[in-house]
C-alpha cells in the first residue's frame, strides 16, 4: 500500500479485486479501511473470505439494512472509462457464482456505458491450470459469457483469487488474474505442496495501461 501511494504517479484508480479480510470480522475490514486509503480513486469488492455485512458497514460506511447481505457491486467512471466490479462471492463458500441480480446490474451498467469497460470480480471464470484454485472457481460462467459477447466495448475482465499473477481468456477477452498480495499460489509443476501456497515470495501487484485504441496492457510487479 505504501508502494503504490509513493508512486510519482499519476494513476487513475486503485483496484482490488476481493479477499479483502480473512475472516470477514469488523476488526479485519477497520484496518483494511486505514491501508486502503489511496491518493487515487479506489474501487473494491468482496471475495470468498469476505462478509457482506461487515465490508458493507466498515468499508462502505452504510447503516446495517434489510439488504445488508445483498451482494457488492460497485461502478467507478473516470476519463470515459467504466470499471465494473461483480460480487462473485457466495456467503459460506470458497467458490463463486453471479446472482441475478448482479449479472442485472452488469447489463445496465454495460447498457449506460459508451466508452471502453473493465469488468472485474474475485473469481476466476475459467480454470488455470492449478487445482487447488480451479476448484473453486466461478460457477456457471456462460451466464458472464453470454452477456460479456454482447458488448464490444468490453477491454477485459480483471480477477484475483488465484494469488499469481497470471493471463487468460474468457469470452474472447483478455483475463488478467492480480498476483497474491500476502501469498502466491504454485503450479502443481512448482510444488508438490498442498495447499501449493508460498508465503515466502514477494507481494505483487499490477498496472493496466489502457491505449486510446482499447487495447488493455498489463505490467506485473512484485514489491522488494
Ligand atoms: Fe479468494
Amino acid at each position: 500500500m505504501r508502494h503504490l501511494s509513493g508512486l510519482p504517479g499519476p494513476i487513475d484508480a486503485v483496484l482490488v479485486t476481493g479477499d479483502i479480510a480473512d475472516h470477514g470480522t469488523v476488526e479485519e475490514y477497520e484496518i483494511a479501511r486505514e491501508l486502503l486509503r489511496f491518493p487515487y480513486p479506489t474501487l473494491i469488492c468482496p471475495g470468498n473470505h469476505d462478509s457482506r455485512p461487515e465490508f458493507r458497514k466498515v468499508l462502505l460506511g452504510e447503516t446495517s439494512g434489510s439488504d445488508a447481505g445483498a451482494p457488492v457491486n460497485q461502478v467507478l467512471r473516470f476519463g470515459g472509462v467504466t470499471v465494473a466490479l461483480c460480487d462473485s462471492s457466495i456467503p459460506g463458500r470458497d467458490d463463486g457464482y453471479l446472482e441475478d441480480e448482479t449479472l442485472r446490474w452488469l447489463a445496465e451498467v454495460l447498457e449506460s456505458s459508451a466508452g471502453p469497460v473493465i469488468v472485474g470480480m474475485h473469481h476466476q471464470p475459467v480454470p488455470v491450470g492449478v487445482p487447488y484454485v480451479d476448484d473453486i472457481r466461478l460457477n456457471e460462467p456462460e451466464r458472464l459469457e453470454e452477456l460479456l459477447r454482447a458488448y464490444p466495448q468490453i477491454v477485459g475482465v480483471l480477477v484475483g483469487h488465484v494469488h499469481t499473477a497470471a493471463a487468460t481468456v474468457f469470452a474472447g477477452l483478455p483475463v488478467y488474474v492480480a498476483p497474491g498480495v500476502a501469498s502466491t499460489v504454485l503450479l502443481p509443476q512448482e510444488s508438490s505442496a498442498w495447499p501449493p501456497i508460498d508465503r515466502t515470495l514477494p507481494p505483487g501487484f499490477a498496472l493496466h495501461v489502457l491505449s486510446d485504441d482499447g487495447r488493455l496492457t498489463t505490467h506485473a510487479r512484485v514489491v522488494v
